[in-house]
Protein backbone atom coordinates (compact mmCIF):
# COMPACT_ATOMS: atom_id res chain seq x y z
CA UNK A 1 0.00 0.00 0.00
CA UNK A 2 2.95 2.21 0.82
CA UNK A 3 4.63 1.37 -1.80
CA UNK A 4 1.76 2.26 -4.11
CA UNK A 5 1.22 5.45 -3.03
CA UNK A 6 4.76 5.88 -3.29
CA UNK A 7 4.54 5.40 -6.84
CA UNK A 8 1.60 7.79 -7.02
CA UNK A 9 3.88 10.27 -5.55
CA UNK A 10 7.16 9.91 -7.90
CA UNK A 11 4.44 10.04 -11.02
CA UNK A 12 2.56 13.10 -9.72
CA UNK A 13 5.98 14.66 -9.23
CA UNK A 14 7.15 14.32 -12.70
CA UNK A 15 3.39 15.98 -13.53
CA UNK A 16 4.04 19.24 -11.02
CA UNK A 17 6.71 21.82 -12.72
CA UNK A 18 7.11 23.55 -9.55
CA UNK A 19 7.91 20.67 -7.13
CA UNK A 20 10.58 20.22 -9.48
CA UNK A 21 11.80 23.36 -9.79
CA UNK A 22 11.48 23.72 -5.81
CA UNK A 23 14.25 20.78 -5.65
CA UNK A 24 16.43 21.70 -8.54
CA UNK A 25 16.79 25.34 -6.30
CA UNK A 26 18.04 23.23 -3.46
CA UNK A 27 20.38 22.07 -5.99
CA UNK A 28 19.17 18.57 -6.47
CA UNK A 29 19.25 16.22 -9.84
CA UNK A 30 16.72 14.18 -11.02
CA UNK A 31 19.33 10.92 -10.67
CA UNK A 32 19.16 11.87 -7.03
CA UNK A 33 15.61 12.42 -6.75
CA UNK A 34 15.47 9.14 -8.14
CA UNK A 35 17.94 7.41 -6.19
CA UNK A 36 15.78 8.68 -2.89
CA UNK A 37 12.40 7.85 -4.62
CA UNK A 38 11.11 11.61 -4.00
CA UNK A 39 7.31 12.71 -4.98
CA UNK A 40 5.22 15.18 -4.82
CA UNK A 41 1.70 14.96 -2.86
CA UNK A 42 -0.42 17.67 -5.08
CA UNK A 43 -2.96 19.72 -3.78
CA UNK A 44 -6.28 18.14 -3.34
CA UNK A 45 -8.07 16.62 -0.47
CA UNK A 46 -8.65 13.29 -2.33
CA UNK A 47 -5.18 12.75 -4.54
CA UNK A 48 -5.11 9.16 -3.72
CA UNK A 49 -8.49 8.30 -4.68
CA UNK A 50 -6.86 8.17 -8.22
CA UNK A 51 -4.36 5.08 -6.77
CA UNK A 52 -6.39 3.07 -4.93
CA UNK A 53 -9.51 1.68 -5.82
CA UNK A 54 -11.35 2.30 -2.71
CA UNK A 55 -10.28 5.44 -1.10
CA UNK A 56 -12.76 4.40 2.15
CA UNK A 57 -10.11 0.83 2.41
CA UNK A 58 -9.21 1.16 6.22
CA UNK A 59 -5.63 0.01 5.68
CA UNK A 60 -5.26 3.60 3.90
CA UNK A 61 -6.13 5.00 7.55
CA UNK A 62 -3.89 2.33 9.42
CA UNK A 63 -0.96 3.20 7.11
CA UNK A 64 -1.41 6.85 7.83
CA UNK A 65 -1.96 7.77 4.66
CA UNK A 66 -5.33 9.02 4.99
CA UNK A 67 -6.55 10.80 8.15
CA UNK A 68 -10.78 9.64 8.74
CA UNK A 69 -12.59 12.37 10.96
CA UNK A 70 -15.81 10.51 12.41
CA UNK A 71 -18.41 13.32 13.34
CA UNK A 72 -18.86 14.41 16.83
CA UNK A 73 -22.23 12.10 16.79
CA UNK A 74 -20.63 9.42 15.89
CA UNK A 75 -22.44 8.15 12.62
CA UNK A 76 -19.87 6.10 10.71
CA UNK A 77 -21.63 6.73 7.41
CA UNK A 78 -20.67 10.12 7.82
CA UNK A 79 -16.79 10.46 8.53
CA UNK A 80 -14.94 12.33 6.64
CA UNK A 81 -11.73 11.10 4.74
CA UNK A 82 -8.80 13.27 3.23
CA UNK A 83 -5.15 12.65 2.34
CA UNK A 84 -2.30 13.54 5.03
CA UNK A 85 -0.24 14.95 2.79
CA UNK A 86 -1.09 18.31 0.50
CA UNK A 87 1.08 19.53 -1.64
CA UNK A 88 4.24 18.76 0.25
CA UNK A 89 7.71 17.08 -1.74
CA UNK A 90 7.41 13.49 -0.27
CA UNK A 91 10.77 11.49 0.80
CA UNK A 92 9.46 7.78 1.00
CA UNK A 93 10.94 6.08 4.32
CA UNK A 94 12.53 2.74 3.71
CA UNK A 95 13.18 -0.23 5.61
CA UNK A 96 16.56 -1.92 5.40
CA UNK A 97 15.10 -4.44 2.92
CA UNK A 98 13.67 -1.23 0.69
CA UNK A 99 10.18 -1.30 1.45
CA UNK A 100 8.57 1.75 1.88
CA UNK A 101 7.43 2.17 5.66
CA UNK A 102 6.65 5.97 5.99
CA UNK A 103 6.71 9.29 4.76
CA UNK A 104 8.03 12.62 5.23
CA UNK A 105 6.54 15.44 3.33
CA UNK A 106 8.01 19.05 3.26
CA UNK A 107 6.02 22.30 2.33
CA UNK A 108 7.43 23.83 -1.12
CA UNK A 109 8.65 27.03 0.56
CA UNK A 110 7.11 28.55 3.60
CA UNK A 111 4.69 26.88 5.37
CA UNK A 112 3.65 25.19 8.98
CA UNK A 113 4.62 22.72 9.74
CA UNK A 114 7.52 22.48 8.03
CA UNK A 115 8.09 18.77 7.29
CA UNK A 116 4.90 16.12 8.11
CA UNK A 117 5.55 13.00 9.13
CA UNK A 118 3.56 9.77 8.72
CA UNK A 119 2.20 8.65 11.99
CA UNK A 120 3.59 5.78 13.92
CA UNK A 121 2.18 2.53 12.73
CA UNK A 122 3.16 -1.41 13.51
CA UNK A 123 5.71 -1.14 10.70
CA UNK A 124 6.99 2.54 11.40
CA UNK A 125 8.50 3.75 14.61
CA UNK A 126 10.75 6.73 14.71
CA UNK A 127 12.84 5.46 17.54
CA UNK A 128 14.32 2.48 15.58
CA UNK A 129 14.39 3.79 11.50
CA UNK A 130 16.90 5.79 10.06
CA UNK A 131 16.52 7.94 6.31
CA UNK A 132 19.07 7.20 3.66
CA UNK A 133 20.34 3.57 5.38
CA UNK A 134 18.77 1.69 2.73
CA UNK A 135 20.05 3.82 0.03
CA UNK A 136 23.08 4.61 1.92
CA UNK A 137 24.19 0.69 2.56
CA UNK A 138 26.59 0.32 0.23
CA UNK A 139 27.87 3.71 0.20
CA UNK A 140 28.31 3.41 4.45
CA UNK A 141 30.71 0.15 3.59
CA UNK A 142 32.52 2.15 1.00
CA UNK A 143 33.45 5.21 2.79
CA UNK A 144 33.93 3.03 6.35
CA UNK A 145 31.60 5.58 8.13
CA UNK A 146 27.79 6.44 8.75
CA UNK A 147 27.03 9.91 8.99
CA UNK A 148 24.43 10.82 10.96
CA UNK A 149 22.75 14.23 10.64
CA UNK A 150 19.29 15.46 11.50
CA UNK A 151 17.40 15.93 8.45
CA UNK A 152 16.00 14.63 5.25
CA UNK A 153 17.66 17.28 3.28
CA UNK A 154 20.55 16.68 4.69
CA UNK A 155 20.96 13.20 3.69
CA UNK A 156 19.53 13.84 0.01
CA UNK A 157 22.00 17.21 -0.24
CA UNK A 158 25.36 14.85 1.39
CA UNK A 159 24.21 12.33 -1.41
CA UNK A 160 24.25 14.73 -4.34
CA UNK A 161 28.06 15.96 -2.98
CA UNK A 162 29.33 12.50 -2.59
CA UNK A 163 28.46 11.84 1.03
CA UNK A 164 26.03 8.56 -0.16
CA UNK A 165 26.50 7.30 3.93
CA UNK A 166 24.35 9.93 5.40
CA UNK A 167 21.30 8.98 7.61
CA UNK A 168 19.04 11.05 9.38
CA UNK A 169 16.65 10.35 12.25
CA UNK A 170 13.32 11.39 11.75
CA UNK A 171 13.12 14.31 13.99
CA UNK A 172 13.38 12.52 17.17
CA UNK A 173 16.43 12.46 18.83
CA UNK A 174 19.10 9.49 18.73
CA UNK A 175 18.55 6.66 20.45
CA UNK A 176 20.32 3.36 21.94
CA UNK A 177 18.56 1.44 19.19
CA UNK A 178 19.34 4.02 15.91
CA UNK A 179 22.83 3.08 16.62
CA UNK A 180 23.06 -0.10 17.18
CA UNK A 181 21.16 -0.88 13.83
CA UNK A 182 24.56 1.50 12.35
CA UNK A 183 26.57 -0.42 13.97
CA UNK A 184 25.01 -3.51 11.77
CA UNK A 185 26.51 -1.89 8.76
CA UNK A 186 30.09 -0.54 9.83
CA UNK A 187 32.68 -0.28 12.74
CA UNK A 188 32.22 3.88 12.63
CA UNK A 189 29.74 6.02 13.05
CA UNK A 190 30.03 10.51 12.89
CA UNK A 191 27.18 12.28 14.32
CA UNK A 192 27.02 15.73 12.35
CA UNK A 193 25.01 18.45 14.62
CA UNK A 194 24.66 22.30 14.25
CA UNK A 195 26.97 24.46 16.39
CA UNK A 196 24.16 25.65 17.92
CA UNK A 197 22.50 24.92 21.28
CA UNK A 198 20.08 22.75 20.09
CA UNK A 199 22.39 21.32 18.27
CA UNK A 200 24.55 20.31 21.94
CA UNK A 201 21.70 19.25 23.00
CA UNK A 202 21.27 16.78 20.32
CA UNK A 203 24.67 15.94 20.64
CA UNK A 204 24.54 14.81 24.10
CA UNK A 205 21.28 12.47 23.63
CA UNK A 206 23.67 10.62 20.90
CA UNK A 207 26.50 10.42 23.63
CA UNK A 208 24.10 8.84 25.33
CA UNK A 209 22.60 6.81 22.98
CA UNK A 210 26.54 5.64 22.01
CA UNK A 211 27.86 4.97 24.94
CA UNK A 212 26.53 1.24 25.33
CA UNK A 213 27.68 0.07 21.72
CA UNK A 214 31.17 1.58 21.98
CA UNK A 215 32.91 -1.46 22.02
CA UNK A 216 37.21 -0.87 21.68
CA UNK A 217 36.86 -1.72 18.25
CA UNK A 218 34.17 0.85 17.02
CA UNK A 219 34.53 4.72 16.84
CA UNK A 220 32.01 6.96 17.07
CA UNK A 221 32.94 11.05 16.54
CA UNK A 222 30.65 14.02 16.77
CA UNK A 223 31.34 17.03 13.89
CA UNK A 224 30.10 20.33 15.13
CA UNK A 225 29.16 22.78 12.09
CA UNK A 226 29.14 26.52 12.31
CA UNK A 227 25.79 27.40 14.67
CA UNK A 228 24.83 28.80 11.07
CA UNK A 229 24.72 25.84 8.89
CA UNK A 230 23.34 22.19 8.83
CA UNK A 231 24.90 19.40 6.55
CA UNK A 232 23.07 21.01 3.76
CA UNK A 233 23.77 24.39 3.68
CA UNK A 234 27.61 23.69 4.62
CA UNK A 235 27.94 21.39 1.40
CA UNK A 236 26.41 23.38 -0.58
CA UNK A 237 28.31 26.59 0.66
CA UNK A 238 31.77 25.35 1.08
CA UNK A 239 31.82 21.99 -1.03
CA UNK A 240 32.47 18.19 -0.59
CA UNK A 241 36.08 19.23 0.35
CA UNK A 242 35.82 21.09 3.50
CA UNK A 243 32.85 18.82 5.18
CA UNK A 244 35.62 15.80 4.28
CA UNK A 245 37.98 18.15 6.21
CA UNK A 246 35.35 18.60 9.11
CA UNK A 247 34.65 14.95 9.63
CA UNK A 248 38.29 14.27 9.48
CA UNK A 249 38.23 17.43 12.56
CA UNK A 250 35.41 15.36 14.61
CA UNK A 251 35.37 14.94 18.19
CA UNK A 252 35.69 11.29 19.27
CA UNK A 253 33.58 10.14 21.60
CA UNK A 254 35.81 10.09 24.79
CA UNK A 255 36.62 13.44 24.46
CA UNK A 256 32.81 13.97 23.70
CA UNK A 257 32.07 12.61 27.43
CA UNK A 258 34.68 14.41 29.32
CA UNK A 259 33.54 17.75 27.42
CA UNK A 260 29.98 16.41 28.49
CA UNK A 261 30.41 16.14 31.74
CA UNK A 262 32.53 19.80 32.03
CA UNK A 263 30.44 21.58 30.28
CA UNK A 264 28.56 24.05 32.95
CA UNK A 265 31.38 22.98 35.40
CA UNK A 266 34.23 25.44 36.49
CA UNK A 267 37.03 22.54 36.61
CA UNK A 268 39.20 25.32 38.27
CA UNK A 269 37.20 24.86 41.84
CA UNK A 270 36.95 21.84 44.28
CA UNK A 271 33.26 22.00 43.74
CA UNK A 272 33.25 21.99 40.16
CA UNK A 273 35.74 18.85 39.83
CA UNK A 274 33.67 17.74 42.24
CA UNK A 275 30.70 18.18 39.92
CA UNK A 276 32.43 17.05 37.10
CA UNK A 277 32.99 13.61 38.77
CA UNK A 278 29.54 13.20 39.42
CA UNK A 279 27.90 14.19 36.02
CA UNK A 280 30.85 11.73 34.31
CA UNK A 281 29.92 8.97 36.45
CA UNK A 282 27.06 7.68 35.14
CA UNK A 283 28.45 8.48 31.12
CA UNK A 284 31.90 6.24 32.17
CA UNK A 285 29.32 3.53 33.29
CA UNK A 286 27.08 3.12 30.42
CA UNK A 287 30.52 1.70 28.43
CA UNK A 288 30.69 -1.48 28.16
CA UNK A 289 33.71 -2.81 29.55
CA UNK A 290 37.27 -3.23 28.02
CA UNK A 291 39.92 -0.72 27.07
CA UNK A 292 38.26 2.33 26.53
CA UNK A 293 36.25 2.55 29.87
CA UNK A 294 39.58 1.57 31.40
CA UNK A 295 40.88 4.68 29.84
CA UNK A 296 38.68 7.19 30.34
CA UNK A 297 38.70 6.12 34.01
CA UNK A 298 42.28 7.94 33.73
CA UNK A 299 41.42 11.13 31.87
CA UNK A 300 38.33 11.76 34.23
CA UNK A 301 40.84 11.38 37.06
CA UNK A 302 43.42 13.49 35.50
CA UNK A 303 40.54 16.25 34.95
CA UNK A 304 39.14 16.00 38.36
CA UNK A 305 42.84 16.67 39.62
CA UNK A 306 42.64 13.14 42.13
CA UNK A 307 44.85 10.02 41.53
CA UNK A 308 42.52 7.03 39.63
CA UNK A 309 42.65 4.90 42.82
CA UNK A 310 41.33 7.87 44.73
CA UNK A 311 38.37 7.89 41.96
CA UNK A 312 37.81 4.59 41.81
CA UNK A 313 37.11 4.51 45.70
CA UNK A 314 35.32 7.34 45.98
CA UNK A 315 31.31 6.86 47.17
CA UNK A 316 29.38 8.22 45.12
CA UNK A 317 25.88 10.17 45.50
CA UNK A 318 22.64 9.53 43.08
CA UNK A 319 22.96 12.16 40.28
CA UNK A 320 20.14 14.25 39.94
CA UNK A 321 17.91 13.46 36.92
CA UNK A 322 17.93 15.83 33.97
CA UNK A 323 14.89 17.41 32.25
CA UNK A 324 15.74 14.73 29.00
CA UNK A 325 15.62 11.55 31.44
CA UNK A 326 18.05 9.53 33.77
CA UNK A 327 21.26 9.68 32.63
CA UNK A 328 22.22 5.71 31.34
CA UNK A 329 23.48 3.66 33.92
CA UNK A 330 24.13 0.22 34.29
CA UNK A 331 21.34 -0.80 36.53
CA UNK A 332 18.08 0.76 36.85
CA UNK A 333 17.26 3.41 39.68
CA UNK A 334 18.22 1.89 42.54
CA UNK A 335 15.83 1.99 45.83
CA UNK A 336 17.39 4.24 48.57
CA UNK A 337 19.55 2.71 50.86
CA UNK A 338 20.01 -0.49 48.51
CA UNK A 339 23.27 -2.64 48.09
CA UNK A 340 25.42 -1.48 44.91
CA UNK A 341 25.43 -4.71 42.41
CA UNK A 342 28.77 -3.96 41.25
CA UNK A 343 30.12 -4.59 44.48
CA UNK A 344 29.38 -8.24 44.28
CA UNK A 345 28.98 -9.06 40.93
CA UNK A 346 31.15 -7.65 38.04
CA UNK A 347 28.22 -5.50 36.94
CA UNK A 348 28.71 -1.89 36.16
CA UNK A 349 27.66 0.75 38.46
CA UNK A 350 27.53 4.50 37.53
CA UNK A 351 25.75 5.71 40.71
CA UNK A 352 27.44 4.75 43.27
CA UNK A 353 30.54 3.61 42.62
CA UNK A 354 33.58 3.28 39.80
CA UNK A 355 33.85 -0.24 39.56
CA UNK A 356 34.15 -1.89 36.82
CA UNK A 357 34.92 -5.80 36.19
CA UNK A 358 37.71 -6.74 37.42
CA UNK A 359 37.73 -3.13 38.54
CA UNK A 360 40.97 -0.86 39.78
CA UNK A 361 38.83 -0.45 43.36
CA UNK A 362 40.66 -1.65 46.00
CA UNK A 363 39.37 0.03 48.47
CA UNK A 364 37.61 -1.37 51.54
CA UNK A 365 33.85 -2.06 51.11
CA UNK A 366 32.44 0.27 53.36
CA UNK A 367 34.31 3.12 51.72
CA UNK A 368 32.22 2.46 48.59
CA UNK A 369 28.96 2.57 50.27
CA UNK A 370 27.55 6.05 50.99
CA UNK A 371 26.68 7.41 54.24
CA UNK A 372 23.21 6.88 53.86
CA UNK A 373 23.13 3.48 53.11
CA UNK A 374 25.51 3.42 56.36
CA UNK A 375 22.68 5.28 58.45
CA UNK A 376 20.16 3.50 56.55
CA UNK A 377 21.52 -0.12 57.44
CA UNK A 378 22.16 0.91 61.16
CA UNK A 379 18.65 2.32 61.58
CA UNK A 380 17.32 -1.10 60.68
CA UNK A 381 18.89 -3.33 62.51
CA UNK A 382 18.54 -0.93 65.21
P1 LIG B 1 15.09 21.26 10.30
O1 LIG B 1 14.08 22.29 10.72
O2 LIG B 1 16.51 21.42 10.72
O3 LIG B 1 14.96 21.24 8.77
O4 LIG B 1 14.54 19.85 10.75
P2 LIG B 1 15.95 20.82 7.62
O5 LIG B 1 16.12 19.34 7.62
O6 LIG B 1 17.17 21.67 7.63
O7 LIG B 1 15.01 21.14 6.41
P3 LIG B 1 15.17 22.17 5.27
O8 LIG B 1 16.59 22.27 4.92
O9 LIG B 1 14.58 23.47 5.74
O10 LIG B 1 14.32 21.54 4.21
C1 LIG B 1 15.32 18.72 10.82
C2 LIG B 1 14.43 17.51 10.81
O11 LIG B 1 13.49 17.58 11.86
C3 LIG B 1 12.25 17.04 11.45
C4 LIG B 1 12.46 16.51 10.05
O12 LIG B 1 12.84 15.14 10.13
C5 LIG B 1 13.58 17.37 9.56
O13 LIG B 1 14.28 16.79 8.49
N1 LIG B 1 11.18 18.05 11.45
C6 LIG B 1 11.45 19.36 11.31
C7 LIG B 1 9.88 17.63 11.56
O14 LIG B 1 9.62 16.43 11.68
N2 LIG B 1 8.87 18.56 11.52
C8 LIG B 1 9.11 19.89 11.34
O15 LIG B 1 8.16 20.69 11.29
C9 LIG B 1 10.44 20.30 11.26
MN1 LIG C 1 18.27 22.45 6.12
Amino acid sequence: MLARASEHYRKELRGSPRAIDYLKRRGLTGEIAARFGLGYAPDGWRSLASAFPRYDDPLLEESGLVIAKAPEDGNEAETKRYDRFRDRVMFPIRSVQGDVIGFGGRVIDQGEPKYLNSPETPVFSKGRELYGLYEGRSAIRQRGYALVVEGYMDVVALAQSGFGNAVATLGTACTAEHVQKLFRFTESVVFSFDGDAAGRRAAGRALEASLPHASDTRTVRFLFLPPEHDPDSYVREFGAEAFERCVAEAVPLSRQLIEAARSDVDTATAEGRARFVVQARPLWSALPDGMLKRQLLGQIASVASLPVEELAAAPGRRVPRRRHGPPPTAHGPRRRGARCHASRKTALCGRCCWKAAGGASSAPKTTRRSARWKAGTARRSG
